[in-house]
């Protein structure tokens, strides 16, 4: 069995994130988003690994991701010149994946949980199709399944305004190389895109066996501000373990579960954990508070941070109100003068979004 990671797409959601990177690379408790679902693949036992890119983001995920060596898997990388749809990427892995049956994880989703007993029931079932499903609050953003008691799925639609049910389907998909010929058979969607929804729907119409998995885990599609947040605290709730490669001084504090990288300094400050901080960061007369994630080389003096994402490289400086809830991008740079600010002075890109709330 082969995979393929989906990482190409424009990623126009985490936007301003992700003007200047990758969605699929921004850091879940300091680990790019794709490496979660890569990691899941290999210890499924798969490790014949396509990765779809994109012209404009394909280098930053090649160079960061590598060769898969230190995975323990072969990554082939794939580019795919538009964004023209799921099984428009599947169809141009075809080289790649030649007749072999295949797992498709889309590269922006955190999914729980081992994917061994989605490969047992698609192996001992000899599916063509196996789709992992989740109940969801807002089906109309997903593609949605209709499901029979036996598991078999019925139908499926893409983003329907009256969703036949709440069961979502989730960026992990199974497939034998029947596949291939129901891509050939349709045509894109009104948003312009070979929809894999379709593919598979076309598998249905000619009685191929297609089945669905009930996640029992969480799954978190991390396109938006507040799910990167919630996929942040759950990781760091869940995954992660007290390691400290740094430097923290006598009259810090270190409570909880607390990850600190190595040439990371920690002076006068309290981390109350989970909390992880990255290599070679700078944290003077600081508390960082529960759920945060500190990339590397960052710095942050006088500041007090809770439930909040800071990537890497940015810095934050003398502010004396708690930053809570916050995604604060690659270099970003916050300042307050050291007495009440008379004046707000600021260098905000497109799309940002700041909230001075009292
Ligand atoms: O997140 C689950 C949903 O993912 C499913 O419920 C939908 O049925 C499925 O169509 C998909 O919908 P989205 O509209 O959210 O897909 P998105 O455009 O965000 O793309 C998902 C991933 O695939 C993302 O990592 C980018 C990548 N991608 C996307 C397209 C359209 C590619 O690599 N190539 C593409 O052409």
């Amino acid at each position: 069995m082969k995979a393929i990671i989906l990482s190409g797409g424009k990623g126009t959601r985490l936007r301003p994130l992700t003007y200047t990177g990758a969605k699929q690379l921004v850091p879940v408790a300091n680990k790019p988003i794709l490496w979660y679902g890569l990691e899941a693949i290999v210890a499924a036992g798969i490790s014949e690994i396509g990765i779809i890119i994109s012209p404009e983001t394909g280098a930053e995920v090649k160079a960061k991701t590598g060769d898969g060596s230190q995975f323990g898997a072969q990554i082939t990388y794939i580019q795919q010149d538009q964004p023209a749809g799921l099984a428009h990427a599947v169809k141009i892995a075809q080289p790649f994946l030649q007749d072999a049956p295949f797992v498709m994880y889309l590269g922006d989703n955190l999914v729980q949980g081992s994917l061994s007993p989605l490969v047992d029931q698609f192996k001992s079932n000899t599916l063509d199709a196996l789709t992992l499903l989740c109940e969801v609050e807002n089906p109309t953003a997903f593609g949605v399944a209709e499901v029979d008691e036996t598991g078999r799925i019925l139908r499926l639609v893409e983003k329907p305004k009256v969703p036949p049910s709440n069961l979502a389907l989730v960026g992990v998909y199974l497939f034998s190389n029947a596949i291939h010929e129901a891509i050939a058979q349709i045509q894109p969607s009104p948003r312009g895109e070979l929809e894999i929804t379709d593919a598979i729907q076309k598998l249905i119409d000619l009685e191929r066996k297609v089945e669905a998995y009930k996640l029992q885990g969480w799954w978190l599609d991390t396109g938006k501000k507040d799910d990167l947040l919630e996929a942040n605290r759950i990781i760091l709730d869940t995954c992660l373990q007290s390691r400290n490669e740094g430097d923290v001084d006598a009259s810090s504090q270190i409570i909880g579960r607390v990850e600190v990288g190595q040439g990371s300094k920690i002076i006068n400050s309290t981390i109350r954990g989970p909390v992880t901080i990255g290599d070679n960061c700078h944290i003077e007369n600081c508390f960082v508070g529960p759920y945060s994630s500190i990339s590397h080389e960052v710095k942050l003096i006088d500041a007090d941070i809770e439930h909040s994402v800071i990537l890497k490289q940015a810095q934050v400086i003398n502010i004396h109100h708690r930053i809570v809830d916050s995604v604060i991008g690659q270099r970003a740079f916050l300042k307050e003068a050291p007495r009440r600010p008379k004046a707000l002075r600021f260098m905000i890109g497109d799309d940002c979004q700041i909230e001075l709330s009292s």
